[in-house]
């Protein structure tokens, strides 16, 4: 008898702990799901404002739908983050999906390169660049609908390969340069205004169904009205892939652009990022360890491991290509159109 009531009071501390423990948990559930639903309430209620610009995809899509499918993404559903917010895969139902790009607002820099980018973007259609669907802005967040590209981006498909993915041989390696740097050459001399990207890198560069390259995101972008000032003062761009101009002058330029997109030629060529930590260890850098062996001409020696036959001609050329987009003075680099030109020239002998 006398230890059955020690017994009883620890059973009952026990069920009094259980209880209590699903009640705040059930409460916290239910505080979540009251905020989701006052985001929705809200939003539907007018404080929310969705764009679409014109297009078959979007126009069964209402915007109810739109705000209450986004409330029901998780982690699970996440492609990837990067310097502005995080991209979700949106699958509205068996035949339409989307890649939705939440930034969170709040942040100064963040909004203003949400305009940027829609600006930018809306009256962009090109058979190279990532398509912009519309957007949504809301009190609480911001969104930006994107075509989704079902192959990813070059950066994961050449850097982080699970063992099972076959590596991208030369030919479509080829096509990627191509693609992308069309892309680019559209922008820059094509568009009205122009438009520098500022952050072109291999995860800005995406793959659709065919491993066609798309150039995405231009949160970055400046316009550049005709007859105005072809720079901008606004530093940014992405570690690795920024031209040394950029540090003495904090400028972007289209040849700022051209010395990125020789980075990723480097990029495709070797199979390495361009901060790859064996570089950082010896304290140099992609582009200085393939200059070197350039320099050697040992190209052959510095082509991706992971390829396993290549044309060794075609190898140099495209080598040599990167070679002028890297110039360290940007007057002396190609333009996209020479770039696209030359690289175009590369396949076709
Ligand atoms: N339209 C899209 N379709 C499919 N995947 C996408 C799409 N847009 C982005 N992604 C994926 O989401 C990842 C994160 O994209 P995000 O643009 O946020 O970051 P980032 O490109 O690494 O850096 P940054 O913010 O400088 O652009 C990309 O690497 C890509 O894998
Ligand atoms: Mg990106």
């Amino acid at each position: 008898m006398g230890g059955s009531t020690p017994m009883v009071f620890y059973i009952t501390i026990c069920c009094v702990a259980f209880v209590a423990s699903k009640i705040v948990v059930s409460l916290l559930c239910y505080k979540r799901w009251a905020k989701k639903r006052r985001i929705i309430e809200d939003s539907l209620a007018g404080e929310g404002k969705m764009v679409m610009f014109r297009s078959p995809a979007t126009q069964a899509l209402s915007a109810k739908a739109f705000v209450k499918n986004t409330m029901k993404l998780t982690n699970k559903d996440i492609l990837g983050s990067g310097g502005y917010g995080t991209v979700y895969k949106l699958v509205v139902d068996e035949s339409t999906a989307f890649a939705v790009k939440k930034l969170n607002r709040g942040n100064e820099n963040r909004d203003l390169g949400f305009e940027r980018e829609l600006n930018a973007m809306a009256d962009i259609k090109h058979r190279n660049i990532v398509t912009l669907h519309g957007y949504y802005v809301a009190p609480q967040f911001n969104l930006l609908i994107y075509e989704l590209m079902p192959n990813g981006s070059l950066d994961a498909l050449l850097h982080r390969r699970s063992p099972e993915e076959k590596p991208l041989d030369w030919e479509s390696r080829c096509r990627i340069a191509v693609g992308a740097a069309r892309g680019l050459s559209y922008l820059h001399h094509d568009c009205i205004p122009h438009v520098i990207h500022r952050d072109i890198k291999s995860s800005n560069i995406l793959l659709d169904r065919n491993l066609e390259a798309r150039v995405s995101d231009f949160g970055l972008a400046t316009l550049m009205e005709p007859g105005r000032s072809h720079v901008s003062t606004m530093a940014a761009g992405t570690f690795g892939y920024l031209p040394p101009e950029y540090f003495d002058t904090g400028r972007a330029t289209t040849k700022g652009d051209v010395y990125s997109f020789g980075v990723v030629l480097l990029e495709l060529l070797t199979g390495k990022r361009p901060t790859d930590e064996s570089f950082v260890e010896e304290g140099s850098k992609l582009v200085t360890w393939v200059k070197g062996v350039m320099e050697d001409g040992r190209e052959e020696h510095a082509v991706d491991s992971e390829l396993a036959c290549f044309p060794a001609e075609e190898v140099k050329k495209v080598f040599a290509v990167a070679d002028k987009c890297l110039e360290p003075d940007p007057s002396r680099r190609p333009t996209m159109i020479e770039v696209l030109k030359m690289l175009e020239q590369t396949q076709s002998k």
